[in-house]
């Protein structure tokens, strides 16, 4: 696809030298923002750092109820004067969120931004793998975020304010973990990070930035369930990336900000890659 080249046009809003309030680059105020995933884990943290930063966030998760901790962060959007909306919804079901997606925007009358969290995981052998369980883990971590980020991109393109989109990949698109046995998984992060370049491609054109973001080994409920059969993988895991350690949901706080905001307006395209150094070793 040729697009026309906007040379006449600014981007969304330059911030020149001399400004006189902090940092309003980052700033995320009166932008509405959905996550999926964003029942717990990464996702509800990831959530947090948007409301800090100004957005009003819908939180798409398959969870019945959200979880307390969920709760406790809705509580506090009271004092950030922002708010936190909970849709219990499967990523699977395309109708759906394409419904649910639609009638957000038409409350907001806009949609602004998405961080696409959802994902299951699945440890078992190449020789092992059964064709149900391959597409069942492709259905959610590559067909349910690009069937988010579609739904997404036709409310922004309806409302003609363009947007950004982070999808959630990880350093395993990358790489292969050593000692955790998950090709599918990986393969399925792999595909987020050539859909993130393939939307970027298309969606420019109406303004919708598109990039991924990739964690390395992360401290959430996904990685303990697999410490609690494996424990001598926290030790193992740690020693892989230059900093020694296993990193915290906290540290990918700035960067999803900078991902959704006017700090990144000239990235599209890109994975930003933020794993200790694993990747680079
Ligand atoms: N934890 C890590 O080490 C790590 C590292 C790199 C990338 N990631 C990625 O970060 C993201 C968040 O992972 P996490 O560690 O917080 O895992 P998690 O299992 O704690 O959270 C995943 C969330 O997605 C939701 N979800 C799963 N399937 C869904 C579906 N079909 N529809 C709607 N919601 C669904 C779950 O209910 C849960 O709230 C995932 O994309 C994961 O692949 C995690």
């Amino acid at each position: 696809m040729s697009i026309e080249p906007d040379i006449h046009t600014t981007p969304p809003q330059l911030f020149p030298l001399g400004q006189t309030t902090r940092m309003s680059d980052f700033s995320l105020t009166d932008k509405v923002a959905l996550v999926t995933g964003a029942g717990r884990g990464l996702g509800l943290t990831l959530t947090e750092a948007l409301l800090e930063a100004g957005a009003k966030v819908y939180a798409l998760d398959y969870l019945k109820e959200p979880t307390l901790e969920f709760i406790d962060v809705q509580q506090r959007t009271k004092i950030l004067g922002t708010e936190l909306q909970y849709r219990c919804i499967d990523v699977r079901n395309t109708e759906l969120l394409n419904a649910v997606i639609e009638d957000i925007a038409n409350h907001e009358g806009r949609l602004d931004g998405l961080v696409a969290a959802a994902a299951i995981q699945q440890e078992t052998s190449a020789l092992e793998y059964s064709a149900n369980d391959s597409n069942a883990l492709l259905e959610v971590n590559v067909t349910g975020v690009f069937m988010t980020a579609q739904a997404v991109a036709k409310q922004m393109i309806r409302f003609g304010n363009g947007g950004s989109i982070a999808l959630v990949a990880s350093m395993s698109g990358t790489v292969v973990n050593r000692g955790l046995i998950c090709p599918i998984y990986n393969a399925s992060k792999a595909a987020v990070i050539q859909l993130a370049r393939n939307l970027a491609a298309e969606w420019g054109q109406y303004k919708i930035r598109v990039n991924t973001l990739s964690p390395g080994y992360t401290l959430t409920s996904m990685l303990e369930m697999l410490f609690v059969e494996y424990p001598e993988r926290r030790e193992q895991f740690a020693k892989e990336n230059m900093l020694g350690r296993l990193s915290h949901p906290e540290e990918y706080r700035g960067a999803t900000v900078f991902l959704l905001s006017n700090a990144s307006s000239f990235m599209t395209g890109s994975d930003l890659r933020i794993d200790g150094g694993h990747a680079a070793w």
